[in-house]
């Protein structure tokens, strides 16, 4: 039986009452999901510990982002310590976005990681290639470098989730076609063989919604998605669920 992990990002969006509403009718309908299948909710840092304390259940949460250091004076940050108590147990680290906007790099998403590790929490680590890499032919290359740096020396054992994304595919209504997504989680695995030694669950992010999800998480590698626009609405976001459910027999 297929498992899957379907990852809520909300990014900066939905005020308190939205948020609150939105968990209330997933956690209503999806209070008791079977154990292959895995919904997380990543809300902004603000209301992650009200939502988490108040919705624990099989409903997990997610931080969008931590610092790489344990504590100290970085006015405006949050570290990993303080999301895991705040009964979250996963963590974004290197959203496309925050590489563009806050020029974070895979040596820092490398120091990240290994904090959120410390901390007892899962990252879920984005890679994806730009538009101009894919044309020049580049794809692969660029993902290997990002999976290689950073995963550097973490622990072969710890839990970790991939999170493909393709940069042009984020927020444009245009995705790679299933063939390539297949193909490219492949090429993603058989890496994840050569540095980890092992299989992670990787899933797929950018413009995942209710009506290309079956095509998408049908993909043999795909093990479950990164959803951005689609996971604000309940309608969208527990179609995709459903979807999910369905493909893995249950
Ligand atoms: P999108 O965002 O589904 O809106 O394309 C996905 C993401 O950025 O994680």
């Amino acid at each position: 039986m297929k498992n899957f992990t379907i990852v809520a990002n909300w990014k900066m969006n939905l005020l308190p009452l939205e948020a609150c509403e939105l968990v209330q009718n997933i956690n209503m309908q999806y209070g008791d999901l079977p154990h292959n299948i895995r919904v997380l909710i990543a809300p902004p840092s603000l209301y992650l510990q009200s939502l988490a304390e108040k919705n624990r259940g099989t409903i997990k949460f997610v931080a969008q982002n931590c610092h790489e250091k344990e504590e100290g004076a970085f006015t405006g940050e949050i570290s990993a310590q303080m999301i895991a108590a705040s009964f979250c147990e996963y963590v974004i680290l290197g959203h496309s976005e925050r590489r563009l906007y806050f020029k974070e790099n895979n040596k820092l998403v490398n120091a990240k990681a290994r904090v959120a590790l410390d901390a007892g929490l899962t990252p879920i680590i984005c890679i994806g290639e730009s538009m101009a890499e894919r044309e020049k032919g580049k794809t692969n290359s660029v993902l290997k470098s990002q999976l290689k740096a950073c995963l550097d020396s973490l622990h072969s054992e710890s839990d970790i989730i991939i999170a493909y994304e393709p940069v042009w595919a984020i927020g444009t209504g245009f995705t790679p076609t299933p063939g390539q997504i297949l193909d490219t989680h492949i090429f993603i695995k058989e890496e994840l063989m050569k540095i980890q030694k092992r299989d992670l669950p990787v899933i797929y992010g950018g413009s995942l919604n209710d009506k290309n999800a079956k095509a998408i998480l049908s993909c043999i590698n795909v093990d479950g998605g990164l959803i951005g626009g689609a996971s604000l609405s309940f309608e969208t976001f527990s179609s995709i669920i459903d979807t999910s459910r369905e493909i893995s027999g249950n």
